[in-house]
């Protein structure tokens, strides 16, 4: 049949699409935090939209005596074209504690982006136009200690966002400059982290049990099927079949309503011929 083979070329192309490569380029060097002291770190900038979402290979000098065990910090400055946060950077970096990402068109943060930094103690999350936070995004991290969103779009925060944390050590949050809050505290004691938490609770009401569980089970094809339009210089062949094969569905299933009011008939006939 036709469009059986049609159907797998399709498969074809979404497994060399969703394989295809996603180097990063590091700058390494060392950065004072005031949680962590001076660390070593992989700062990243220019990053075009590509149509994997996993890292697949680290460019650049590491800095003497340095490897890739040392680096604690990852800073991404966006060039306006990433909508994601690339997974698979701990498969490089295993000890990553802080992640600084700037200047990108990250809408949404599904839940699952920090899933591989265990260590992770500090997100630096700004002029970005993230807009929906789901509850799960800390629940692989527990040690937050600074969590700085300001200078985003966010209007909808998952209401578990905080609940995985230890207010303890969670001491400095920040959402200056939002659309549904623009509260903040910094180096809070816990009474204030906790008023603040309520207050964002408040304002940015989102109850995403339901969401996050079947965003994050979608996330990666999702994804990956908005860049393949998306990314207009790397794949076109691809977003132009992706099209062609929306249209054959939509035609396959107009030919077969054809098909099926032509059988009618012929039953309608066959009927006929059988009383006469
Ligand atoms: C790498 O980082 C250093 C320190 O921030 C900076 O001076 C240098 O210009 C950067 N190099 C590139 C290629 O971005
Ligand atoms: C992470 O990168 C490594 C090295 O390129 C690769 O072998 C591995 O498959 C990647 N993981 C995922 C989930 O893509
Ligand atoms: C963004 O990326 C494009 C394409 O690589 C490049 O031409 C441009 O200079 C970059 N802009 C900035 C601000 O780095
Ligand atoms: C929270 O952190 C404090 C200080 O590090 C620690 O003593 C406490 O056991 C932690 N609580 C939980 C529930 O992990
Ligand atoms: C879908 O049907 C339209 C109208 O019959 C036709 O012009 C178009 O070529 C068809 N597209 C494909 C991909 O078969
Ligand atoms: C079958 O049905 C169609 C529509 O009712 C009619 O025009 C046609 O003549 C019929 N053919 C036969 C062989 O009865």
């Amino acid at each position: 049949m036709k469009f059986s083979i049609l159907f797998e070329i399709f498969i074809v192309t979404q497994i060399f699409v969703t394989s295809n490569s996603f180097p990063i380029n590091c700058n390494f060097t060392t950065v004072k935090f005031n949680q962590l002291g001076t660390v070593y770190e992989c700062s990243t900038t220019n990053i075009l939209a590509s149509s994997s979402i996993y890292v697949t290979s680290i460019t650049g000098t590491h800095l003497n005596k340095k490897n890739n065990n040392d680096v604690a910090s990852i800073r991404i400055q966006g060039n306006d074209t990433l909508p994601f946060v690339p997974r698979n950077f701990s498969y490089f970096f295993p000890n990553v504690k802080t992640m600084t990402i700037y200047n990108t068109q990250i809408e949404t943060l599904y839940g699952d982006e920090l899933d591989e930094f265990p260590q992770l103690i500090h997100l630096d999350f700004q002029y970005s136009i993230l807009k929906t936070i789901s509850s799960r995004l800390f629940e692989k991290t527990p040690y937050m200690v600074d969590i700085w969103l300001p200078n985003n779009k966010i209007a909808k925060v998952g209401y578990d966002l905080f609940t995985p944390l230890n207010m303890t050590i969670l001491k400095w949050i920040s959402f200056r400059n939002n659309v549904c809050t623009s509260s903040q505290v910094s180096n809070g004691a816990q009474e204030d982290v906790l008023s603040l938490i309520d207050a964002i609770r408040q304002q940015c009401p989102y109850d995403d049990e339901f969401v996050t569980t079947t965003t994050t089970f979608l996330t990666t094809s999702t994804i990956t099927q908005n860049l393949y339009c998306a990314d207009e210089n790397l794949e076109d062949f691809v977003c132009d079949l992706k099209n062609s094969l929306t249209e054959v569905q939509g035609n396959l299933s107009t030919k077969n309503e054809i098909i099926d009011s032509i059988l009618n008939i012929l039953r309608e006939n066959v009927t006929a011929i059988n009383e006469t």
